[in-house]
C-alpha cells in the first residue's frame, strides 16, 4: 500500500514514488520479509557507478531473521536516532570500497555512488510499501568495531527500512517533525541553465533587472 503521509508538492510534476518517498520516524511492527528485502538490495546493486565498480556493501540486520545484528547496528547511532530507530522492522549499514578493484588507486567516487545506491533502493521501497530513513548520526567508529570491517572500506550511513506507522504512536515532538511541511529549494537555486549564476543575480530567476 503507498503511503500517502506528508507527500511532497513539487514545483514540477515527477514520479508519485519520488514524492511519496519521506523518512518517517513511526514504523509499524510488520516485518518486512526476506524477499522485499532482497528486491530493496537488488535495486540498490541497480545503480550506476564509477567505472562500474559498484563500490557498496550493506550489513544488514532484521528483528525477525538477524537479531542481533539489528542490535549492534542501533548500538552505533546517536541515542536520538536509537529512540526511534528501534521500532523498524531492519536496519542497514551502508558501505563504500574507497579503492578501485582493477588498479587499487583511490576511488573518489565511491560514496557519490553508495549514495545513489541508497537512492535507488528508497524508491524501490516506495513502490514496495516500505519507508527507510537515512541517518548520519551513528558512530563510524563503532560501527567499525562491531563488524570488523576492513581499512579500505569507509562507513557511509545507516537506515532503517519498514511499513511507515501511525503517527500518532510517536511521542509529541517527532510527531511535529513527522508532519511538518516539506519544503524544497526552488529550481532557480539549484539549477542553473546555461551557467553559474553571476554575482548580481544569484538566481536567474530572480536578478535585479
Ligand atoms: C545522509 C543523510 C543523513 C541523515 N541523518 C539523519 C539523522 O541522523 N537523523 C535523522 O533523524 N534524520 C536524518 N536524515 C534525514 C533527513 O533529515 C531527511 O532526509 C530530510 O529532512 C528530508 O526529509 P525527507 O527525507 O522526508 O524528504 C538524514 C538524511 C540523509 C540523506
Amino acid at each position: 500500500m503507498s503511503d500517502t503521509t506528508n507527500v511532497l508538492q513539487p514545483e514540477h510534476p515527477i514520479l508519485p514514488q519520488l514524492a511519496q518517498r519521506r523518512s518517517p520516524r513511526a514504523y509499524t511492527s510488520q516485518p518486512v520479509s526476506a524477499e522485499v528485502l532482497q528486491q530493496l538490495f537488488t535495486a540498490a546493486g541497480s545503480a550506476a557507478s564509477c567505472f562500474g565498480e559498484q563500490p557498496w556493501r550493506f550489513v544488514v540486520g532484521s528483528q525477525e531473521s538477524s537479531p542481533e545484528a539489528f542490535q549492534k547496528i542501533l548500538g552505533t547511532l546517536a541515542e536520538f536516532n536509537q529512540s526511534w530507530a528501534k521500532n523498524a522492522s531492519a536496519i542497514a549499514l551502508a558501505l563504500a570500497k574507497t579503492t578501485f578493484s582493477h588498479d587499487s588507486n583511490p576511488n573518489a567516487w565511491a560514496k557519490h555512488d553508495v549514495g545513489q545506491a541508497v537512492a535507488t533502493l528508497a524508491i524501490q521501497g516506495v513502490e514496495l510499501g516500505v519507508q527507510i530513513h537515512q541517518m548520519a548520526g551513528f558512530s563510524q567508529e563503532a560501527a567499525r568495531a562491531a563488524f570488523e570491517v576492513p581499512a579500505d572500506y569507509e562507513l557511509v550511513s545507516v537506515f532503517t527500512i519498514g511499513y511507515p506507522g501511525e503517527v500518532e504512536a510517536l511521542p509529541e515532538a517527532l510527531q511535529q517533525r513527522e508532519l511538518a511541511p516539506r519544503s524544497r529549494k526552488p529550481l532557480g537555486e539549484i539549477m542553473f541553465e546555461g551557467g553559474w549564476p553571476s554575482v548580481q543575480g544569484e538566481r536567474y530567476d530572480q536578478a535585479q533587472k
